[in-house]
């Protein structure tokens, strides 16, 4: 049986400058996109590249004064090391700068030209660089361009036109039949009002400068950027020279790009495709935009995040994790430090990092390492694995409907199960009874069954962690995670398990802001401070200096009572207090959760800096701090004053 195919492209981004976050956001997607459809045993081409040619490299290039090869050669070899560090799978990665695209894009003006639809006249318009798009004088916004509101600069050339308003009708009807070409369904509506605007003939040579692909019919024109780019879809699966491969892959499944380039793609492109006799692409998403702590990303605020940086802080799947967890797709979405943090901390290290090591440990602790289902079933283990089959199922119709974000979140709430199961089955007590052995085995072969089927769902968003969580379940990695086999029960009786390093470390936050990874400090974390967050590095600092009795008399420590007690949600440290000192309530949020349950805390005496100002953590106004001990092992202890009323003072 031949596999079905699956062609996924992500737009070529321009070398004009190194890719940030927001490129390293839709070449993550479109990753675990083609990853999932290897999962489903499809064949996948999954394309990327860069778009090289244009006015805008052009000058870049004369501004560094080296010619514009030069120039792109060394951002590209960027590209592709990104690209590596965050582990896309991609098939092919193109550059419009080869051979091999500029005589498919030659062989395309020619056919275009020679089918009438291609002609020559003077234009008089204007030209945004950056966004390399034309525009006429009624649609500027203000005398700027109305994507990016950037100046335009005037143009007046002769060029070659290629007849789009011939296409108009066509064009509105194909949408209508093909309700599904154009995600989400905001972005077809935009689409339409722009096209039923009219449709004007489009200019697709330039002839003031030169960095660009000859027209084959004269040689002092070159061919517009975007109507060179868009080809590359079709010069990667060999339009014209293997008909073969191109016709397993063409049309494309799945054209991923970032919503400021919907019209170039569902317009233009389409319409380029229909002047060729050429099949539509099935889909044609645009996704949202990226911004970092509420703000859009630009070098003048200096806020552009390098992805680079952030997988040498915290590695590929994080950075993956993150993205594809955090923001829907389709939706813009915030990028910000804390939240990235947060859900490696909880998320990662926490759910499906314990879920793995207590499994594991528990495993060698009772049976050697050996795996094997005693049989000993009980109706919570149906449960369990009712859960597993219906995650498996909601995850590949969510993952199909390019849910990612709610796909995660699915496996997350099975994970979640699992942790929750160990709780519940209560393994340990197990352990002490010799009539419980059969029992014991079961639950631990249910905790490695489940831990197998997670690891084959999350393998498009974290690739490194799959084959981890597979080498400590004792079982051979596969080269690919296949989908079908995310079925129950397939995990062989008397497989070895092997206890590794944990699969993420937990991150902290030093007092001085940056961020501790195992043994590692990294500089500049934004996060708000929490004075007890890292006992072990306050340690580390020169003591203080001497105070005065006067500077002492300032602190108003007093006694309070705590009433109630709860963990702050998406964070392993922080506790929300409500305490009373003498008649007065407050809020006190403290990083000690790791070392208290709420159940201790409540009811007890302890001191607290009454006079501290409030502050925000975490959203939540602190007022006040508690005092406590920690020592270099990061144990911590409250100082309390049991039996002294609330509201007394502490001299
Ligand atoms: O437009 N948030 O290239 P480009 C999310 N060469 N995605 C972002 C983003 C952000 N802040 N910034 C960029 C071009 N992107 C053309 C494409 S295709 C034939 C030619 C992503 O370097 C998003 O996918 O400007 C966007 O569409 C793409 O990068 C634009 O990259
Ligand atoms: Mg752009």
């Amino acid at each position: 049986m031949t596999k079905s195919a699956y062609f996924i492209t992500t737009p070529i981004y321009y070398p004009s400058d190194n890719l940030h976050i927001g490129h390293a956001y839709c070449t993550t997607i479109a990753d675990a996109i083609a990853r999932y459809h290897r999962a489903k045993d499809e064949e996948v081409f999954f394309l990327t590249g860069s778009d090289e040619h244009g006015l805008k490299i052009q000058r870049k290039a004369m501004e560094k004064g080296i010619k514009p090869i030069e120039y792109v050669d060394a951002i590209i070899a960027n590209f592709k090391l990104l690209w590596k560090r965050l582990n896309i799978s991609n098939d092919d990665f193109i550059r419009t700068s080869e051979e091999r695209h500029h005589k498919v894009v030659r062989n395309v003006m020619q056919k275009i030209y020679d089918a009438g639809d291609i002609y020559k006249k003077d234009y008089e318009g204007f030209y945004c660089v950056p966004c390399e798009s034309y525009w006429l004088e009624r649609q500027l916004v203000d005398g700027k361009c109305p994507d990016c509101g950037r100046p335009v600069e005037k143009m007046q050339e002769e060029s070659y036109f290629f007849k789009m308003s011939k296409y108009e009708d066509w064009w509105l009807q194909f949408i209508e039949e093909h309700p599904d070409f154009i995600q989400p369904a905001s972005r077809r509506n935009e689409m339409i009002n722009f096209v039923k605007q009219g449709l004007e003939d489009l200019c697709v040579t330039r002839t003031t400068f030169d960095w660009g692909i000859p027209v084959p019919f004269d040689e002092k024109h070159v061919v517009y950027v975007w109507f060179d780019a868009l080809i590359n879809y079709i010069t990667a699966i060999k339009y014209g020279t293997n008909d073969d491969m191109f016709h397993k892959f063409w049309p494309a499944s799945l054209h991923l790009v970032g919503k400021e380039i919907v019209r170039f793609h569902t317009v233009i492109w389409p319409i380029m495709l229909k002047a060729m006799g050429l099949e539509m692409p099935e889909k044609v998403y645009g996704h949202g935009w990226l911004v970092v702590d509420g703000d859009k990303m630009s070098k003048s605020k200096g806020n552009v995040i390098d992805p680079l940086g952030l997988i040498d802080e915290f590695g590929a799947d994080a950075i993956r994790y993150f993205l594809l967890r955090e923001i829907i797709l389709g939706n813009d979405g915030n990028f910000s430090r804390d939240a990235l943090i947060a859900r490696i901390n909880a998320d990662l290290a926490n759910d499906l990092g314990n879920l793995l090591h207590r499994t594991v440990s528990m495993i060698e602790k009772y049976h050697n390492g050996i795996v094997k289902n005693a049989g000993k079933e009980e109706e919570i283990d149906k449960e369990l694995e009712t859960l597993v089959k219906t995650t498996v199922d909601e995850y590949i119709k969510y993952m199909d409907a390019m849910e990612i974000n709610n796909a995660i979140k699915g496996v997350w709430a099975l994970i979640g199960r699992a942790n929750k199961y160990i709780d519940e089955t209560t393994p340990w007590i197990l352990a002490k009874d010799p009539e419980k052995a059969d029992r014991l085995q079961t639950v631990m072969y249910n905790l490695a069954e489940t831990l197998r089927i997670v690891a084959i769902s999350v393998a498009p968003f974290i690739p490194d962690a799959s084959p981890k969580i597979f080498t400590q379940l004792g079982l051979t990695v596969p080269d690919q995670f296949l989908l079908k086999n995310a079925f129950w029960g397939r995990l062989p009786d008397g497989t070895q398990v092997q206890k590794g390093d944990p699969l993420y470390p937990r991150i902290k936050i030093a007092e001085d802001g940056d961020t501790i990874i195992g043994d590692k400090r990294y500089e500049g974390s934004s996060i708000q401070k929490d004075a007890m967050v890292n006992p072990v590095q306050k340690a580390e600092t020169a003591p203080p200096q001497e105070i005065t009795i006067d500077d002492f008399m300032k602190l108003d420590l007093r006694v309070a009572e705590i009433m109630d007690a709860e963990r702050v949600p998406k964070t392993d440290k922080l506790m929300k207090l409500k305490i009373k000192i003498g008649a007065e309530e407050r809020i006190i949020v403290s990083g000690i959760a790791k070392h208290y349950e709420a159940g201790q805390l409540i009811g007890c005496n302890i001191i607290v800096v009454a006079n501290l100002k409030p502050a925000k953590l975490r959203g939540i106004e602190s007022h006040g701090m508690l005092l406590a001990a920690s020592d270099c092992d990061g144990n911590l202890v409250l100082a309390d004053a049991p039996g002294i009323s609330s509201g007394s003072r502490v001299k």
